[in-house]
């Protein structure tokens, strides 16, 4: 929280200039909706100047006093005709400024949101590693909910108090120059206030914000491992946190109400001293014969008016506020630079295949003190399979991911056909490369969507065979949906194992001239593995594999074997080559692994 704190000091002094970046970057999302906007605004303006007419209508009441007699009946069935007469076009007026005003909001808050969601995906997985999953998706949900509150409603209130505010203004000042300096005079007390309240409400508001988002993340982080909070019976702990986090929030948005309270009484108690004030001169203004009694009311009326709205928009200020919080943490990630560039489907040409890792140190973004790979060196060439073994954390599956342009290494380098990776473009590289995944998750969807996805526009029957392929087939027919059944978060589960086979499917249908096998068959039991192996050699004929495995019997054909050992290569070549090392690891994991057999 300290450092949080620190945070919001630097974002309170920071320049207005800044903020009118943000508005100016706001409006650019309703520009595309400004003729439904400006007619909005219009029947804004309408729908003020008919609720401003009523009191003026109401003041003529009081006048009747001044219309000879035989004029009165009919005066006051004209006033109040003409009254009922601008209450329903009061009414037909703000309907259409309410609904104008969502569709504009609503829009432009959907096209801000999906440049968001947009922005995020296309980001580098440093990214994702230094921010909490919450924290990103409250920045779509909450706080672009606050940018369309902003919109919708406040800024069209906003526009409405300071339109009945200089309305109001012109029609007291016509009505009495000398009671209007009287009641002006009790203004520049308001505005004080208003500056200063204001800095501080800013200031712990976003606090507030910060505080709810970190107390959802705790929600969001144990639903999502539910299972290993029963697991643990720490449904107490979770409760515990999650009720810590709740009181840290209560506790600062009360403190917030503190200055919103005394901020809001505070100007009422102006507004309507200042009313006092005015009724006070007013009535000796009547006593005086300067002012009837009907222009004292609209005097009165009109003040009121005034007052409510100079209220209202000091609270509608303290809400903008709120939202130009939300809208810095928006724009700052939709500043952020994007991992890749293109969000359509592009296809390149391929790449042959020969890889070559010189003198590769990785350090991950998280943890820029501990050397993950220290300095490996590889080399594969095209169409020839490759298997990375070693101890759990020895960094195999790093020495993949960094093949993927995940992260760029800390120093050396990785090349592809005599090309630097950091040459290509990344989908042009991902596209050639093909991965099954050590733990794999599937998207919620059907089978046949998540096999697709290897390759979006493959026929039905591509897909069925790539299924049959990688021995998949079988299990997929056996529920009653098929291809169909729902898989994901609301479809059914597979089975770790059953999971695999759907991601080599999903490989075998890129047809990629890149394998990488980490773990692939890792879930499986010895039957269908050896049916999976199966499908696998025929899957690597002709590619450039890298297999990772901790089964040994599945790396033995490969053409070159790596033994990692902390992030370095500890030993190389063939498996015979390698068994004659009798004090070496990879006769020991051997050893080990015949002698557990
Ligand atoms: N995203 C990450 N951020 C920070 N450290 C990481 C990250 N991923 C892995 N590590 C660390 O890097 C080291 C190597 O991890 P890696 O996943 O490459 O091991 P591995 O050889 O694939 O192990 P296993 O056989 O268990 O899959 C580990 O110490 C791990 O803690
Ligand atoms: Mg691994």
């Amino acid at each position: 929280m300290n450092t949080n704190k620190h945070v919001e000091q630097e974002n309170v002094t920071a320049p207005n200039r800044q903020n009118w970046g943000l508005i100016r970057r706001i409006l650019a999302y309703v520009a595309p909706y400004k003729t439904t906007f400006i007619l909005g605004l219009f029947f804004l303006l309408l729908s003020t100047a008919t609720t401003l007419a009523i009191p003026y209508l109401a003041s003529q009441f009081a006048d009747i006093t001044t219309i000879p007699a035989v004029e009165q009946t009919t005066y006051l069935q004209r006033v109040g005709l003409l009254m009922l007469g601008v209450l329903v076009l009061q009414g037909i007026f703000s309907y259409f400024r309410i609904v104008l005003f969502t569709i504009v909001s609503e829009k432009s808050m959907a096209d801000l949101r999906r440049d968001i969601y947009n922005k995020i995906i296309s980001l580098a997985l440093p990214f994702f590693e230094e921010r909490r999953i919450g924290e990103l998706t409250s920045r779509i949900t909450a706080d672009v909910t606050q940018l369309q509150t902003a919109i919708s409603i406040n800024l069209a209130e906003i526009l409405r108090q300071v339109a009945t505010i200089i309305a109001g203004i012109v029609i007291i000042l016509m009505t009495s120059f000398r009671l209007t300096l009287v009641m002006l005079a009790t203004f520049p007390v308001g505005i004080l206030a208003a500056v200063f309240f204001g800095k501080y409400i800013r200031k712990l508001s976003r606090q507030t914000q910060d505080a709810l988002a970190d107390s959802n993340i705790i929600v969001e982080e144990s639903l999502q491992s539910i299972q290993a909070v029963k697991a643990y019976t720490n449904e107490w702990y979770e409760a515990k946190r999650y009720k810590n986090s709740l009181d840290h929030f209560v506790a600062i948005a009360i403190q917030t109400s503190r200055y919103r309270g005394l901020f809001v009484s505070f100007l009422i108690t102006v507004v309507f001293g200042g009313i006092i004030l005015v009724l006070w001169f007013g009535a000796n203004y009547v006593k005086d014969g300067m002012m009837t009694i009907g222009e004292l009311l609209r005097f009165i009326l009109y003040t009121g008016f005034i007052g409510g709205s100079v209220a209202g928009t000091a609270d509608l200020f303290s809400n903008l506020q709120k939202a130009m919080g939300a809208a810095e943490k928006v724009f700052g990630i939709l500043d952020e630079k994007p991992e890749v560039q293109h969000l359509t489907q592009q296809h390149f040409p391929p790449i042959n295949g020969n890889i070559d890792y010189q003198n590769v140190v990785f350090h991950y973004p998280t943890r820029p003190d501990l050397a993950i790979l220290k300095g490996i060196s590889l080399h594969i060439e095209q169409g020839k399979k490759v298997a990375l073994v070693g101890a759990s954390g020895a960094g195999k599956s790093t020495i993949v991911q960094l093949l993927m342009g995940f992260y760029r290494p800390t120093s050396g380098s990785i090349s592809i056909d005599n090309r630097s990776i950091t040459d290509y473009d990344l989908t042009a590289l991902r596209q050639n490369i093909g991965i099954v995944p050590q733990d794999v998750v599937l998207f919620g969807g059907t089978i046949a969507e998540n096999i697709r996805y290897g390759k979006p526009d493959a026929t039905n029957e591509a897909v069925i065979a790539a299924a049959r392929q990688a021995n998949a087939y079988d299990f997929i027919m056996g529920f009653p949906q098929g291809m169909e059944t729902m898989v994901g978060e609301r479809g059914i589960k597979l089975s770790g194992g059953q999971r695999q086979r759907i991601a080599i499917a999903r490989a075998l249908l890129k047809n990629p001239n890149i394998l990488i096998l980490d773990e692939a068959t890792s879930s499986l039991d010895s039957e269908s593995e050896s049916l999976v192996q199966a499908a696998l050699e025929q899957l690597m004929h002709n590619r450039t594999t890298i297999i990772i495995a901790h089964r040994l019997a599945t790396v033995r054909n490969a053409d070159q074997i790596y033994v990692i050992d902390q992030g370095q290569i500890a030993e190389q070549g063939t498996h015979e080559q390698l068994l004659q090392h009798h004090e070496g690891i990879y006769h020991n994991l051997i050893k080990l692994q015949f002698e557990h057999a």
